[in-house]
């Protein structure tokens, strides 16, 4: 069986005070004996005081984005040797918010997919469709091209030791998560499309995001191609993301 995995996404919040509160608070809560694995991706300027708090811990973190160069003349961005520097151990990748505000094509995400891969920490790629097309019936479609770009410049191996979120636009701070039976659906879909590779079948996990909260997590997390959750607001609350991590040890 594959084991889980929860991901804490924080998106642009925190400050220094209400981290280290939070931190202290997740370390006193979750159990070092917990059998999953949990992130917590956070904002760059927040990667070494995490660090600090977080590295005796089973708990592990990591960024929400990385640039697609090593280093250089690139104002602003940060790069996954910087990442490294900093512990990281999780890159979330693609993420619709950041694809859709800064019209990240998915030829820049496959490049930084690659980068991140290639450098030892596991990407965390973002897919999903917006309402619209799965009210047209073509969200298979549209996370299949979301893969394909990745397959077509790398091949489906690049997979291997991954981690692919299938976040629905449409659930996305929302309050309207997708049932457990439209995640599974998906998931299934994407393991069977990567599933030609025997390693990537083996050590890939499909995790769900979208307004996971503490009383759906449990339903979500049970269906068969469901390896976890990727969590927006539910993970600035401790107790939350406690309860979510509990669901998640089945
Ligand atoms: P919410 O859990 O706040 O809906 O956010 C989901 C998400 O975008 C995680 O990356």
């Amino acid at each position: 069986m594959r084991r889980k995995i929860v991901v804490g996404n924080w998106k642009m919040n925190g400050s220094l005070a209400s981290n280290e509160l939070l931190l202290e608070a997740l370390l006193e809560k979750i159990s070092q004996t917990i059998p999953l694995d949990i992130v917590v991706c956070v904002p760059y300027p927040y990667l070494f005081q995490t660090q600090s708090h977080l590295k005796h811990s089973c708990i592990r973190w990591g960024a929400q984005n990385v640039a697609k160069f090593e280093s250089g003349a690139f104002t602003g961005e940060v790069s996954v040797s910087m990442l490294k520097e900093f512990g990281a151990s999780f890159v979330i990748i693609g993420h619709s918010e950041r694809s859709t505000a800064y019209c990240e094509s998915d030829e820049n995400i496959a490049t930084k997919f690659m980068m991140v891969k290639k450098a030892g920490i596991t990407p965390i790629l973002c897919v999903g469709e917006t309402l619209i097309e799965r009210e047209a019936g073509i969200m298979e479609k549209v996370v299949s091209k979301q893969l394909d770009t990745i397959i077509e410049m790398y091949g489906a191996e690049m997979f291997d030791e991954t981690v692919i979120a299938y976040e629905p636009i449409w659930a996305i701070g929302s309050d309207l998560a997708a049932s457990p039976e439209q995640a599974q659906v998906m998931h299934q879909f994407i393991r069977e499309k990567l599933s030609s590779n025997i390693k990537v079948l083996k050590n890939l996990k499909i995790i769900y995001g979208g307004s996971v909260n503490p009383q759906n997590a449990l339903q979500l997390f049970s269906m068969p191609d469901v390896d976890g959750g990727l969590v927006g607001r539910a993970s600035l609350n401790s107790s939350d993301f406690q309860s979510i991590c509990r669901s998640a040890e089945i």
